[in-house]
């Protein structure tokens, strides 16, 4: 029912059959470079609507609007704290996400009752290019079912979005593969919310401090973020996180592994290319070398959809070291652990 147009062979012509219908009040998925976005008319409350029912997301968690270019800021916000300006001057189009007071115009179903809204302009050029002949900043999630890994390919999308909406625009597989850092700009101090491709690391470098969301590393606050409360990421077999010293994960899952296969469990690997080859075990899947996060970013929802269709009844999943990237990546394998994690 969902068609799938590709960008590569349409061009202009498909681009602007979905911004026709975001015109209409519909929703239409479209590709980032970080992950696919599911999106409406973002000034408009009942477009938005039809958002949270394809996700089955709860009316709570806000969505983040997506500009086409400077100018159109002034439709979502007309008060762009300072933090906001530098974060958009070094960073945008770019993978991040700024926090700002909202506009009277942007919908409080959009922001979830909040006075605050996301606003990101993707480095995408068929995102930009919808958002464009929209005319409307668009609000977008992630194109995946509430929950789920996010889709970092049309397909992706297509296995949870199909008959839920009309199109999904293929503009092929997302670069960073994790979604946008989201940075709240609405304290003296800039905030990172939820961590990604824009590292701690990069925006400490035009500003000299940083604070990260206590939520993201203690246990028991709650996050700024809505939507980093709930368990999300989740594969479909229970996952355990282990997270330490890279030179202790080779016998530390190697012991699990066999532990779990003793007791008769089929059991998934997702491990770096440094030890992925060294498992007794058919069920591995590799996710590329420590030594290159980004690339392990861009395979990682990927890791976590392949065992949905193998039938295991646990995955035990390497993690990564906590700087750079790696912030983002532990971030959605502790999420997808349910918060499972085996220190080592
Ligand atoms: O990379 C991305 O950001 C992708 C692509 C499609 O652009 N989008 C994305 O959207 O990840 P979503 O809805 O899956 O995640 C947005 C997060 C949620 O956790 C939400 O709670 C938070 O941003 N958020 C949105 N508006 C907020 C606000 N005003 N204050 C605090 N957090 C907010
Ligand atoms: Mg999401």
């Amino acid at each position: 029912e969902t068609e799938i147009i590709k960008v590569e062979d349409a061009g202009e012509s498909g681009i602007k059959k979905a911004a026709e219908l975001i015109k209409l009040g519909e929703v239409v998925a479209f590709p980032t470079e970080t992950v696919y976005g599911l999106g409406a008319n973002g000034l408009d409350a009942q477009a938005s609507a039809k958002i949270y029912k394809a996700k089955g997301r709860p009316s709570d968690n806000p969505l983040i609007l997506h500009i086409d270019s400077i100018r159109m800021l002034s439709m979502v916000t007309d008060r762009l704290p300072h933090t906001a300006m530098e974060i958009m001057a070094a960073f945008c189009p770019g993978p991040v996400t700024i926090i700002v007071p909202k506009k009277n115009t942007v919908p409080d179903a959009i922001t979830g009752g909040l006075s605050t809204v996301g606003v990101r302009m993707p480095d995408n050029d068929t995102a930009r290019k919808l958002i464009s002949m929209a005319g409307v900043p668009i609000a977008a999630p992630s194109a995946n079912l509430s929950g789920r890994p996010s889709p970092t390919t049309a397909n992706d999308v297509y296995r949870d979005m199909n008959g839920h909406i009309p199109l999904i625009l293929d503009g092929g597989p997302s670069g960073f593969g994790v979604e946008s850092t989201i940075v709240d700009c609405t304290e003296d101090i800039p905030i990172i919310l939820r961590p990604g491709a824009i590292t701690k690391e990069m925006l400490e470098e035009i500003f000299p401090k940083v604070a990260v969301d206590p939520a993201l590393t203690g246990k028991n606050e709650v996050p700024k973020a809505p939507g980093m409360k709930y368990r999300h990421y989740a594969p479909k077999a229970p996952l355990i996180l282990f997270s330490g010293k890279a030179a202790n994960m080779l016998g530390a899952l190697t012991g699990e592994l066999g532990r779990r296969k003793r007791a008769g469990f089929k059991v998934g690997i997702i491990a770096s290319s440094e030890i992925a080859g060294l498992f007794d075990s058919d069920a591995v899947y590799n996710y590329g070398s420590r030594k290159n996060l980004y690339a392990i970013a861009a395979n990682l929802y990927n890791a976590l959809l392949y065992f949905d269709d193998k039938n295991v009844d646990v995955i035990l999943a390497e993690g990564t070291v906590q700087t750079g990237v790696g912030l983002a990546i532990m971030n959605r394998l502790k999420k997808a652990s349910g918060q499972t994690i085996i220190s080592v």
